[in-house]
């Protein structure tokens, strides 16, 4: 049976910078209440225009990741047979993002597959990857996480909890058929608890009202995300090092044996009381938080496009992916590079 391998990886964030000094312009919060809280120094945040429109679609942002991915894999758009796009951001209400995708790389009719899953997002769609690669559906699949969280957020003092993690951006990966013995994804463990579901949503729009949104929702801001912050943090740093012990075991290996971890970039502070936890080294764990802020599905592979291009990942290295988010949800994969 054939084994999944990535073969190429891409990235693309906004050329716009917004420092934590900006944002005290418009919510009562400070850099040093940032920094210290969740590791975050700037974000990049699409430009938008007085209409308040982005400069650039969810699905544009992949697509260039999805370009550069496909260059560093040397192979031609055409080869791709299926699109996995990760986000909760879709750029509208239906159809979801990879049929775009699908339009703006010219793909000719391949697969397209979106994945709401948040934070996790990138985790279960290299998990489907895996399975379409193994099972023949597909040969070679694009894997995207992208996100407009800028357009999402609550910009005064009552949203600053939130507002002051989230930023856009996008990354992808090629994932093809190999026979090489030992390359490629090599486990997966995938999970959610849907009673915690309102612990970190954004209720609307909602299927289940009429029109889907109204003047009232607006006017009570239940179309903003809201989260319990701290029993994320808790639940998160927990199921981390679950799901990383679960991969490894599955997988048959120990972690001595991974050369790099690539958390989902949620809060610095979750990234080192995971490192500490799991006794690992601060230099095999990933980390870009400072520069991006938490971009959800999209931060894995941003981080995985950085660290292949800073040499952190080598050719027969050992690598674990993992991610706790909205849902809640969690996993995490483990990939022998
Ligand atoms: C959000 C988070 C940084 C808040 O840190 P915390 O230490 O838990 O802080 P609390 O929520 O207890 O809030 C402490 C105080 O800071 C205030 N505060 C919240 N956001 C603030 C901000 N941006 N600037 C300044 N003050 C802020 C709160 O209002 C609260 O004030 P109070 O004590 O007067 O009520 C932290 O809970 C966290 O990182 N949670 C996980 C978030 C996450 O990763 N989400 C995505 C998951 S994928």
């Amino acid at each position: 049976m054939a084994q999944a391998a990535i073969i190429g990886t891409g990235f693309f964030v906004p050329d716009n910078i917004v420092t934590n000094d900006d944002l005290a312009q418009w919510m009562e919060t400070s850099d040093a209440w940032i920094t210290e809280r969740s590791g975050i120094r700037e974000r990049r945040w699409l430009p938008r225009d007085e209409a308040g429109r982005t400069s650039m679609t969810g699905a544009e942002m992949g697509a260039e990741a999805a370009r550069m991915a496909i260059r560093d894999a040397g192979i031609e758009p055409s080869d791709i047979d299926q699109i996995i796009f990760a986000t909760l951001n879709p750029d509208v209400f239906f159809p979801g993002n990879g049929v775009f995708i699908e339009d703006l790389l010219e793909l000719h009719t391949a697969g397209a597959m979106d994945i709401r899953n948040q934070c996790t997002g990138f985790i279960y769609g290299l998990a489907a990857a895996d399975g379409f690669v193994r099972t023949g559906t597909a040969r070679t699949v694009l894997v995207i996480g992208a996100e407009i969280q800028s357009t999402a957020l609550n910009l005064s003092t009552a949203g600053r909890d939130m507002a002051v993690l989230f930023g856009d951006g996008a990354g992808a990966v090629i994932v093809q058929a190999t026979e090489e013995p030992g390359r490629g994804l090599l486990a997966s463990v995938l999970h959610s608890q849907g009673r915690f579901a309102r612990d970190l949503y954004v209720e609307a729009p909602m299927g289940n009202v009429k029109e889907r949104i109204n003047a009232d929702m607006l006017a009570n801001g239940r179309h903003f995300p809201e989260m319990n912050g701290p029993m994320v943090f808790k639940h998160a740093t927990r199921r981390f090092c679950e799901a990383i012990n679960e991969v490894l075991t599955k997988g048959g290996r120990r972690i001595e044996d991974v050369d790099l971890i690539i958390p989902h970039q949620a809060n610095q502070r979750i990234t080192d009381a995971v490192a500490a936890r799991m006794g690992v080294a601060d230099d095999r764990v990933f980390s870009n938080i400072a520069r991006y802020g938490n971009t959800t599905a999209a931060s894995i592979p941003i981080a995985m496009a950085e660290a292949v291009r800073a040499g952190r990942i080598q050719s027969g290295g050992l690598l674990v992916t993992v991610a706790f988010g909205s849902g809640f949800t969690w996993g995490a994969n483990l990939i022998r590079w």
